[in-house]
């Protein structure tokens, strides 16, 4: 693959990309029994899908809300009634399990001098508490929240908020997203791109396809060169 040239900062999604959000449900196996992975099929699914509708609606509400909303959504539909299950759930999403390779990764992107940033539709306090649960807080330049302004991915106002806040060019960008959607959208946007496709999806039929593939982001750091 060829590498991606003049990159000044790596900015990658949060949710699928550093944190594996199936860790919440798997981890509640016991309670849910051999419906957990379908469980956090439908919590994920309606989850982006409440995204997408409050910002075409105009009727944002945080992503603590609409995760937890999802969630309801999720347990009924396969047949839980457990506020107590609901409540241990959303504190599981505080602290998701980071990919095998995430915490290695980010080091060495560091060492090699690349700003490293998080931008994601999380909220501030949900995303700190997977960085440091994951303890990757300390190599962060910047951990950016749709929050601040208030619509969700892809809006492009969402893309916008890293070029402005790490004072570098789009085009000095490289972007990571394990959501086909979310990578797509940010290479229209303008960011050099790498989807992370960790489970061999097909490509998107939207706008704008990104520069290359990868399968885990392992693969990162050789192909970043920032001359
Ligand atoms: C995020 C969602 C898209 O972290 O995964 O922004």
């Amino acid at each position: 693959m060829t590498q991606l040239t003049g990159i000044r900062a790596c900015v990658f999604d949060a949710y699928g990309t550093l944190f594996d959000v199936n860790s919440a449900a798997r981890a509640m196996q016991d309670r849910l029994g051999e419906t957990w992975p379908a469980l956090a099929d439908t919590w994920r699914t309606k989850q982006l899908q409440y995204t997408w509708l409050r910002g075409l609606a105009g009727r944002h509400a945080d992503f603590w809300q609409v995760t937890g909303d999802a969630l309801d959504f999720a347990l009924q539909t396969h047949g839980f009634d457990d506020a107590g299950l609901r409540h241990d759930l959303m504190q599981l999403y505080l602290r998701l399990n980071a990919f095998p390779e995430v915490a290695d990764t980010l080091r060495a992107l560091k060492a090699s001098g690349f700003k490293l940033a998080i931008l994601s539709n999380g909220t501030p306090a949900m995303l700190q508490a997977a960085v440091e649960n994951a303890a990757i807080a300390e190599v962060m330049d910047a951990i950016l929240s749709v929050e601040e302004v208030g619509v969700y991915k892809p809006h492009p106002s969402v893309y916008q908020l890293a070029v402005d806040r790490l004072g570098v060019h789009g085009s000095e960008i490289c972007f990571l997203s394990s959501n086909g959607w979310d990578a797509y959208s940010a290479k229209a946007f303008g960011f050099r791109v790498l989807w992370c496709n960790r489970y061999g999806q097909p490509p998107e039929r939207i706008p704008e396809a990104p520069d290359a593939q990868i399968r885990s982001l392992a693969e990162l750091p050789p192909l970043l060169k920032s001359r």
